[in-house]
């Protein structure tokens, strides 16, 4: 990676068309979405598919959701059914993917899907990353731009702290606003769904629409961000804590204040956009661990506990 150096982007006129530029040669580059910022590269390019495997430091068996601009992308990427267009009309652009069968013969890189028969999908609502994917008019892969198993950004900061100069740009969008990653909602063949993994978009919402979630299988880890020890801060974390002691970071919310609080008025959408931003926080702050204050499991505070859990198993 020496002598290598990343482009800083602004999120203006000129910085899309560079970051486009450099997508379209397929180099990869870092993008603001509403969720997390994603490391992004051309999805029907092995190479550059692989050049994302590589600077995350990712298993490969770990299949990477694909981004497009428009519902007519991805329409041509995957078998949309009823339920699909439902979901989609609904919450796209916005931040819920869905896992739908591939369509075939594919454009889409096999290392994208890692061999499955299915593809993820998102149409992100981020200014940027719809004007960038619009000016493109091509499949994004983007994972979250981190270190595999590490926290993911929030922020350009983040990202080149995470990792330095292995995109050739990082597009600057400022903080995310949902601050954490996106649903992902399985549609299964059979007329049954599954929800892969917590977030914006509440299971509440989509049983409104579809009825009941078949559970997870346990042993089928087809969404790694469901392994246990991922998002890490890389320090011991304490959960449900009602103060800190006096070697730990505390994270609060509400009436439990701390070092960085999520949402000093409790407010969870507030907590979740701020939750990886504290935990940031924690991690290069001096103190060797973290507490964090306990968290309502109602509406998307179950998919902040699901991160906090996991963030707490490393
Ligand atoms: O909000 C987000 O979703 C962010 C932004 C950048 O869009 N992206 C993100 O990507 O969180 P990543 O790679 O960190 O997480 C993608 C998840 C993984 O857990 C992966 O296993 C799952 O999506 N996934 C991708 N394709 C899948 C498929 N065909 N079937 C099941 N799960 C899939
Ligand atoms: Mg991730």
């Amino acid at each position: 990676m020496s002598g290598k150096r990343c482009e800083w982007l602004g999120g203006d006129e000129r910085g899309i068309a560079r970051a486009a530029e450099l997508l379209r040669e397929g180099r990869l580059v870092a993008m603001p979405t509403e969720t997390v910022y994603g490391l992004a590269a051309r999805a029907d390019r092995t190479e550059a598919v692989a050049e994302i495997y590589r600077a995350k430091g990712r298993p490969d068996f770990n299949p990477l959701i694909v981004h497009v601009g428009s519902r007519e992308l991805a329409r041509s990427l995957a078998l949309f059914d009823a339920r699909a267009d439902l979901l989609a009309e609904r919450f796209w652009p916005g931040p819920l993917t869905l896992v739908l069968p591939l369509r075939q013969p594919s454009a889409i890189a096999p290392a994208v899907t890692a061999g499955l028969p299915t593809i993820a999908l998102r149409q992100p609502v981020h200014p940027l990353a719809a004007a960038l994917l619009e000016e493109l008019n091509l499949p994004l892969a983007a994972p979250s731009a981190n270190r595999s198993g590490s926290l993911s950004p929030t922020r350009a900061e983040h990202v080149a702290a995470s990792l330095g100069a292995a995109p050739a740009a990082i597009l600057d969008g400022g903080a995310s606003a949902r601050g954490m990653e996106s649903t992902i909602v399985a549609l299964r063949e059979d007329g049954s769904w599954q929800l892969l993994r917590p977030g914006p978009v509440t299971e509440a919402e989509l049983s409104e629409l579809l009825g009941p979630a078949t559970p997870l299988r346990e042993a089928r880890i087809e969404a790694p961000g469901q392994l246990a020890r991922h998002y890490s801060p890389g320090k011991p974390v304490r959960l449900e804590a009602l103060a800190a002691e006096s070697d730990e970071f505390m994270v609060g919310l509400g009436e439990i204040g701390g070092d960085c609080t999520m949402s000093e008025a409790g407010d969870l959408a507030e907590a979740a956009a701020r939750l990886y931003a504290c935990l940031h926080e924690a991690a290069a702050s001096d103190r060797p661990r973290i507490a964090v204050a306990p968290v309502p499991e109602e509406g998307i505070g179950a998919a902040i506990n699901d991160r906090l859990r996991r963030a707490a198993a490393g």
